[in-house]
């Protein structure tokens, strides 16, 4: 099978095995009205964040990247009984869409949207004693992750998984000459998480409805 047929064989694996969802398809309607650009996550993709954090039995879930509430609330739906999403976003009028989306979803009193550049939130959270949370996602941009690994790992629990989005990018990511901030800043974050004790992880390349990308997945050791 020819690598162009990727996309067609994500849509044949989400309408075999996820279903209609109108909640999600409102969301991304919602989204596009309001001018967000279409990069969530896909629905496959979405419906693992889903799983892993009810796999893990998450209590507390953090969020860097909120755009217009896709993955939120698709890590929302998977929360244990009692559960909190925090999810971060530096834009307002993101954050709004993503606001009204999670309340038309009935997800709205488990998820707090914060609204700032995703390190000040970090930080912020560490100052108020918040977590220790049980999954984080790693999805704003891309020069950032390192920063945003450094911190999460200083809010998380022994235990925890931290799943980074984008760390593929077409293939550039092995490309050590791109001038890319967002591959840069992708292959620091990788080499940080590969030398860093505290974890252990792994990455795992997609193809699909996003293209060629992928996934990378730590476990929290120490
Ligand atoms: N996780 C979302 C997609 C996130 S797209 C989903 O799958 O549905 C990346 C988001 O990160 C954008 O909304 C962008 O505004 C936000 N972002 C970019 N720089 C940021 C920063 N410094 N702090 C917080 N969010 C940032
Ligand atoms: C972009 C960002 C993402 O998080 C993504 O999943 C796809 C594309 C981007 O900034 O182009
Ligand atoms: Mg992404």
């Amino acid at each position: 099978m020819s690598e162009r047929d990727s996309a067609g064989v994500d849509r044949y694996l989400a309408d075999t095995l996820l279903g209609d969802d109108p909640a999600l398809a409102a969301a991304l309607a919602a989204s596009d009205d309001a001018g967000l650009p279409p990069i969530a996550v896909s629905p496959l993709q979405g419906r693992l964040l889903d799983l892993l954090v009810r796999a893990l039995g998450a209590r507390r879930v953090l969020e860097i990247g909120t755009l217009g509430g896709y993955s939120a609330i698709c890590l929302a739906r998977g929360l244990a009984d009692g559960g909190r999403l925090v999810t971060l976003e530096l834009e307002p009028h993101h954050a709004a869409v993503a606001r009204e989306n999670l309340e038309r979803a009935g997800l709205g009193d488990r998820v707090e949207v914060r609204v700032g550049p995703a390190a000040e939130s970090l930080r912020a959270l560490a100052h108020e004693g918040a977590g220790p949370f049980d999954f984080v996602f790693i999805d704003a941009d891309k020069s950032g992750y390192p920063e945003y690994f450094e911190l999460a790992l200083g809010l998380v629990r022994v235990g925890a998984v931290i799943v980074a989005d984008n760390v593929v990018r077409d293939g550039e990511v092995a490309n050590d000459a791109s001038t890319d901030e967002a591959v840069r800043g992708v292959r620091r974050f990788l080499e940080l998480v590969g030398r860093d004790a505290r974890v252990e992880a792994t990455a795992i390349q997609t193809v699909g409805v996003k293209g060629y990308d992928g996934f990378s997945v730590a476990v929290v050791v120490a």
